[in-house]
């Protein structure tokens, strides 16, 4: 894919639907009893994955574009698959899954792709074989294929060093099963929408600071569920929107949950102007339009309790701080080295062919700003976050930017480059 430097980015855009909800909206349809219909899903290749798991588990979904239909096949309706559950690219579905996979009274094998097999899987194999579950995979149930037979669990009080919502998601539908009340802690509060949905769906949890607790034997009822638009997709345009001058950009109906918005509190602490008008909430998340217009830059320290809430954002806010006065400092931040590729190096390596002052720490990232950067030939990695965000790097660059491996996209916003051009020419 070729990139050009951009015009400004003006009007109103729409992005597809949020991925983590999207993906928590078929899973818990699936286990529900009763009918759900989704509105808004994402068709990424990542949550059409999890659709593809939940058909060999033997649960009905008819899907079309980004209307869902799921017939609940009640939680103890799966039935054992015939062949392996393939998650694809996406971690979500394979931790999730597992969690799911482990109260059910059958053998079942989970496998990914190449950037799967390197992800970590001890941190749910574990407490899951603590609360009963028999779980193997490679490196005492490291790494993938995960071979799982399930059945009666008990709960559990688990105490997560990694602020996770796809380790807390999996301990919490394990719980839902579990004989007793489970309980996961974490370092810091990560995304809630397992929560914000489960109560959506009739379960009952509590929420006590970083603590979430679930008593077993509850059962979910089908709903009905519109999800918003990914504010980790509307991302890449806000930041193109403060980068690019002369822009001034609206993101329309995206997601505004509390545990999400670390992007929007990053662009005002760095200078951009940001105008959020709340507009409704849909299954227990809020919604809402995004206004960002281009300003002078100013270099930040991002960290702590913040890092969990712009997880994802943090390849495009490094594209961000290469524009910025000053250091940026990114720590805390050691779970990027083990996403869908080692983050830390591969946006390190790919902005420095672009001419950023950018060096790699254990944990993070220090970005020193204001450097112009030039045109280069990039690689998405296969991951689709470092694609897009050289994408936007490729805007404000001096030539044309090329991305080897553009398909990556389609993970999570199969139409990103229709949608750039629409908005940035
Ligand atoms: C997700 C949780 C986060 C995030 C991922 C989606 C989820 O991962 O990075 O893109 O849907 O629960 P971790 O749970 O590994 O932090």
């Amino acid at each position: 894919m070729r990139v050009e430097p951009a015009r400004a980015l003006r009007g109103a855009l729409t992005v597809p639907g949020d991925k983590s909800i999207s993906h928590r909206a078929v899973l818990l349809g699936a286990l529900a009893e009763g009918r759900t219909e989704i509105t808004g899903f994402l068709p990424g290749a990542d949550c059409l994955s999890t659709i593809a798991c939940l058909r060999r588990l033997g649960v009905a979904i008819e899907q079309e574009g980004d209307r869902v239909t799921v017939h609940g096949a009640g939680w103890y309706g799966l039935r054992e698959p015939e062949d392996v559950l393939d998650v694809g690219n996406s971690g979500t579905t394979i931790r999730l899954l597992a969690g799911v996979l482990a109260t059910q009274p059958f053998h079942s094998v989970l496998v990914g792709d190449a950037s799967i097999a390197r992800r970590p899987m001890r941190r749910v194999t574990a407490p899951l074989r603590a609360m009963g579950a028999h779980i193997d995979g490679r490196a005492d149930g490291e790494y993938t294929p995960l071979a799982i037979r399930g059945g009666p669990l008990s709960a559990i009080q688990h105490v997560s060093p990694v602020a996770s919502a796809q380790v807390k998601s999996a301990l919490l539908l394990a719980g839902l099963q579990a004989d007793g009340e489970t309980a996961v802690t974490e370092p810091y509060r990560s995304r809630d929408h397992t929560e914000r949905m489960l109560r959506a769906f009739g379960a009952e949890l509590t929420v006590d600071g970083t603590t979430v607790r679930v008593r077993g034997g509850q059962r979910l009822i089908g709903q009905r569920v519109d999800v918003p638009g990914d504010i980790s997709s509307a991302a890449f345009f806000l930041v193109a929107a403060a980068l690019v001058p002369g822009s001034d950009l609206v993101v329309r109906g995206v997601g505004l949950n509390p545990t999400r918005t670390g992007i929007l509190d990053v662009l005002r602490a760095m200078g951009a102007a940001v105008e959020v008008e709340e507009t409704g909430e849909a299954c227990g998340e809020p919604v809402g339009n995004v206004r960002v217009r281009h300003a002078p830059l100013a270099a930040t320290e991002i960290g702590g309790a913040l890092i969990p809430r712009l997880i994802d954002e943090l390849p495009v806010i490094a594209v961000l701080a290469t524009q910025a006065e000053g250091t940026t400092v990114i720590r805390d931040a050691q779970e990027l080295r083990v996403k869908e590729t080692d983050r830390i190096a591969t946006v390190a390596a790919e902005l420095s062919k672009m001419g950023a002052r950018i060096e790699a720490t254990a944990d993070g990232l220090i970005i020193h700003g204001p450097t112009p950067l030039h045109g280069a030939r990039c690689d998405s990695h296969g991951d689709h976050r470092i694609g897009m965000a050289l994408a936007v790097a490729g805007l404000i660059a001096d030539g044309p930017t090329e991305i080897a491996r553009p398909e990556a996209m389609a993970v999570s916003f199969p139409d990103f480059f229709d949608r750039l051009r629409a908005v940035a020419g």
